[in-house]
């Protein structure tokens, strides 16, 4: 099929800006680069079509070119309206790689898009949120037959494929990229941790030495930005459910209290929880006057906004991404990024070094998937654990660090039952 039947974006002179762009991307992403140049060589993915459905930033981009180099026929749309880069998906078309995306597009071409990823009739499938397998699995079930497998990028998209595993309707292979070692404790941590602090510090230009900073939820997204915010002379509150990730906040120097007391000492607060309502009407009647509300978890539900305009006389954009909310007794409270993943919203999302290491398990999981062929069940799979060790290798690598290697006696040692103290 002809590219120009096949992609649709907002501008096509935007690709020079994009291309630069997804260069500078790219000299933090040496994993990939050492991936790029071996598929460049052995075009493992020769043919093989694949429709992938990705936030369109400087990031993927380098995945995608990875991904053509490899000898594939790749196609992709966005994985979410409002990340699209315009120029990088201008770019992706100059460089002939068919691109579906346009920066605010509503949900009818959200959809038209996936279904023009779909209508390459794809043998692999890229997926972050689980949109476009769940479209192939319901509106699109006619075109499963051709596919191999695929591989999802994010915790909620994994939760999503074992719900549809466990109801017996997955009808191929998954790989949950997300679930290796090389992406949540590095994505997750460091890059939602950094890129949570620089979207807020982007947002209000707010100094946080000196702030009481509360994080409700304490998994991988919240020890890194508690990290970070620690480091920045921040005073951290952790609010937890969850009885062992509370007593490790505390073990970890922070302070641990339910969210309505918190409520009443913070200066600005952060979900990253996955849940719903997390900060809710109770909370905001807590609250002090000033105090500044973000999300970095899941989709705009953390934060209970409804609740928060219901308790509300008026609200005003003060400045790019703060909404000022002046409450019925004068208080004023300030939302950033309409509640939305403020890293992605109000900052540039996570830093190409760390996709660096998501998007190398994607692509080495892509080789895997079309190496394995026919000898795998219909199940969502873990990162075969050789690939997750193989970027952490590569990625020392490239780093210049090398570190040591058991002796055989030491081998022996940690395998043998037989050997005692
Ligand atoms: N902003 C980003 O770019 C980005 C990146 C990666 C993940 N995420 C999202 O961030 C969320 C968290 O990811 P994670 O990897 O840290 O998950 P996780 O499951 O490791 O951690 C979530 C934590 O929140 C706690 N929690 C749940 N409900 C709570 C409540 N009501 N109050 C306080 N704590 C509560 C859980 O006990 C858990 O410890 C997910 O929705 C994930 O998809 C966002």
């Amino acid at each position: 099929m002809a590219l120009h039947n096949r992609f649709e974006i907002k501008d096509p002179s935007l690709a020079g800006v994009g291309k630069q762009r997804i260069e500078w991307a790219y000299r933090e992403m040496p994993v990939v680069k050492l991936i790029r140049e071996r598929f460049s060589a052995e075009k493992p993915l020769k043919g093989i079509r694949i429709s992938a459905c990705l936030h369109i930033t400087t990031e993927t981009a380098n995945l995608a070119l990875t991904l053509k180099e490899a000898g594939a026929d790749l196609i992709l749309c966005a994985s979410n309206p409002l990340s699209t880069q315009d120029d990088v998906a201008a770019a992706l078309v100059d460089d002939g790689i068919p691109t579906n995306a346009i920066n605010g597009e509503d949900e009818t071409t959200y959809y038209k898009h996936i279904n023009t990823a779909l209508d390459n009739k794809p043998q692999l499938t890229v997926d972050d949120g689980a949109d476009l397998v769940t479209t192939l699995h319901t509106k699109r079930s006619d075109l499963i037959g051709n596919v191999i497998g695929g591989t999802e990028e994010t915790t909620t998209g994994v939760v999503r494929l074992r719900s549809l595993e466990k109801a017996g309707k997955l009808r191929y292979p998954i790989i949950a990229v997300n679930d290796a070692q090389t992406k949540y404790l590095f994505d997750n941590r460091y890059g939602t941790g950094q890129s949570t602090i620089d979207g807020i510090t982007r947002a209000t230009n707010i100094l946080w030495a000196g702030k009481k900073v509360v994080i409700c939820g304490y998994g991988w997204c919240g020890h890194g930005i508690a990290l970070r915010a620690k480091g920045l002379g921040s005073q951290v509150i952790v609010t937890e459910v969850e009885p062992v990730r509370a007593l490790e906040a505390i073990m970890d120097g922070y302070q641990v209290m339910p969210l309505l007391e918190a409520a009443r000492v913070g200066d600005i607060f952060v979900t990253t929880t996955g849940n719903k309502n997390v900060i809710d009407k109770v909370h905001f009647q807590a609250m002090k006057d000033g105090a500044i509300l973000a999300n970095s978890g899941h989709f705009n539900v953390e934060i209970n906004i409804p609740a928060l305009e219901s308790l509300s006389h008026s609200k005003r954009r003060i400045r790019a991404f703060v909404d000022e909310y002046t409450l019925d007794d004068g208080r004023h409270l300030y939302l950033l990024g309409e509640g939305r993943l403020v890293n992605l919203a109000a900052a540039e999302g996570h830093p190409a070094s760390v996709m660096d290491m998501s998007f190398a398990n994607q692509a080495l999981c892509l080789e895997y998937l079309t190496k394995s062929r026919g000898s795998l069940g219909s199940r969502v799979y873990p990162v075969p654990e050789e690939i997750d060790k193989q970027v952490a290798r590569l990625k020392l690598q490239a780093m210049g660090i090398d570190i040591d290697s058991l002796t055989p006696e030491q081998r022996e040692y940690l395998t043998s039952w037989e050997k005692g103290t």
